[in-house]
């Protein structure tokens, strides 16, 4: 039995290292053919887009001649980006708290006060935490930053019709979520019973979720919407939030570009996708579901947008969520109970 746990994570790495890593990069790029990257025209909007896959992406779309505008929190992380940056195109930055619904909605007038219009629109921002924090608005801040930000961004724009009648729309998802069925419920965990891994890998599941929905909702348009997942990259992130796993895999770790390869390969390819969820990974529409558990939920696509949008009304998200607090204290006094 004390060996169950070391078995579980040999299999892991056996399973998924040759693919993840770069060593599944470098294995696949054998059969690419060459795709042409011309942006020059195209304006991207790029969230956690001054350093990692996102400033890659950035990079890369800048060097096709693409304007983009990078989004992230730190004015002189920005500023220094956006100075090293080299192509045709160029660079713009925002400044906000994307894991702050308040600095959503003013990067938003701010954008339609200079009337932009977006062609790809990459929602890259994520982050893992360890800990459980809340937010200054009351969410739990890796929901409030994977998901619901998102949602929230993608929405405003398309309403406002800020997005381009041909625009695509990048969901940077993460193989984590191969671990979890939807569960919408356990999105925004401020009391008792969070993980962070948990709670990281349920966001990245919504992502997919609603990349499917959004799909479906705007079929009848030129707009494309995808979730792809960039592999296992040597980022800050990965630093900060696993140091362990980096520490282990740091040599076999994707470079920032090759984890945004597949971002800037959809941009310029807009590949047609067999409908319903999917996930891209290495320049492949790839399935949902590699474990018999996650398709097995009640929640839908439609729980998960009403979830969502109960969030962005003031007071109704907050009360679902201390709703669904006290049900897991409940439990978790049971439990302690029953085992005392
Ligand atoms: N790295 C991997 O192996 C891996 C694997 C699977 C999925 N992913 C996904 O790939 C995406 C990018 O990850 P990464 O590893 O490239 O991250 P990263 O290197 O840590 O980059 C983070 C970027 O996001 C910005 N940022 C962080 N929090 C923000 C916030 N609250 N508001 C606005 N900007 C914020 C950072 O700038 P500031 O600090 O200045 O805000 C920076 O530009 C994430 O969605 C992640 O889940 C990564």
């Amino acid at each position: 039995m004390a060996n169950a746990p070391l078995k579980k994570i040999i299999t892991f790495y056996c399973r998924f290292t040759p693919s993840y890593s770069a060593i599944g990069f470098y294995a696949r790029r054998l059969f690419w053919r060459r795709t042409g990257t011309d942006f020059a025209g195209q304006t991207w909007l790029v969230t956690g887009g001054s350093e990692g896959i996102g400033g890659s992406a950035a990079r890369q779309a800048v060097a096709g001649g693409a304007t983009v505008i990078s989004v992230a929190r730190d004015l002189g992380k920005l500023k220094a980006f956006a100075a090293s940056v080299k192509g045709s195109g160029k660079v713009l930055f925002e400044v906000a708290d994307l894991s702050l619904q308040e600095d959503i909605r003013s990067l938003l007038t701010r954008l339609e006060e200079r009337k932009v219009r977006i062609d790809v629109l990459v929602n890259n921002v994520g982050i893992q935490k360890r800990d459980q924090i809340l937010t200054k608005e009351g969410l739990e801040t890796s929901f409030s930053t994977n998901i619901l930000g998102h949602y929230h961004l993608t929405r405003e724009l398309l309403a406002r019709k800020m997005l381009s009648e041909n625009a695509a729309v990048i969901e940077v998802s993460s193989g984590g979520m191969y671990n979890h069925a939807l569960a919408v419920k356990d999105l925004n965990i401020t009391g008792s019973g969070y993980l962070g891994v948990r709670a990281y890998g349920l966001a990245k599941r919504a992502q997919v979720v609603l990349t499917g929905y959004w799909r479906q909702k705007y079929a009848a348009t030129g707009k494309s919407f995808y979730a792809m997942h960039p592999g296992w990259v040597d980022t800050a992130s990965v630093g900060r939030s696993m140091p362990r796993f980096r520490a282990m895999l740091k040599s076999v770790l994707r470079d920032h570009s090759q984890g945004a390869d597949t971002i800037v390969w959809l941009a310029a390819k807009r590949p047609k996708q067999a409908g319903g969820e999917s996930i891209w990974f290495d320049r492949k529409e790839r399935s949902v579901h590699i474990f018999p558990h996650t398709p097995k939920t009640s929640d839908t696509a439609a729980d998960l947008i009403a979830t969502l949008d109960s969030f962005l009304q003031p007071g109704l998200g907050r009360a679902m969520s201390a709703e669904r607090d006290a049900d897991s204290r409940q439990g978790d006094a049971k439990l302690r109970a029953a085992t005392a």
